[in-house]
């Protein structure tokens, strides 16, 4: 598939992954699975009242799929701008309690606290 990288250090890449998300905006590409496979654990540790940073959330439905058992209140960031601006229009208007920005997980600017649960699918393994 001409999506995938030459080399897997493309994965790090900010060019990489506009270039990936520019040729995969249709349909959500869901690194790993889906919540449906990943509720077990999911359900185990993250609740209502929690306050969920997403890292690398690409164009993955786990935020909207969270939003819809009850999880809201969650940020999601990632590097590439043109799939969080995907996101905020896919999304923004059905599901107003959970945002998206475009931030660098090496840069974070949030304080200490400010969230209950990080949640990584992938991008810790792209970088
Ligand atoms: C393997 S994909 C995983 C996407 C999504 N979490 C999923 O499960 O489908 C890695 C994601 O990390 C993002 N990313 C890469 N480097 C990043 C960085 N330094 N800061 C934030 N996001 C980054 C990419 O844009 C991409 O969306």
């Amino acid at each position: 598939m001409d999506l995938l990288p030459k080399d897997h250090k493309d994965f790090g890449s900010k060019d990489y992954w506009n270039e990936f998300f520019s040729k995969q905006k249709s349909q959500p590409f869901e690194w790993y699975g889906e919540y449906d496979s990943l509720s077990d654990v999911l359900d185990k540790y993250i609740h209502p009242k929690d306050k969920v940073l997403i890292i690398g959330c690409g164009n993955s439905k786990l935020s909207a799929d969270l939003y819809d058992v009850g999880i809201c209140n969650s940020l999601s960031i990632d590097i590439s701008t043109p799939v969080i601006n995907q996101m905020k229009e896919r999304y923004g208007k059905d599901r107003p309690k959970m945002s998206f920005e475009v931030m660098d997980v090496f840069k974070l600017s949030f304080e200490e606290g400010s969230f209950s649960v990080v949640i990584d699918k992938g991008t810790l393994d792209a970088l």
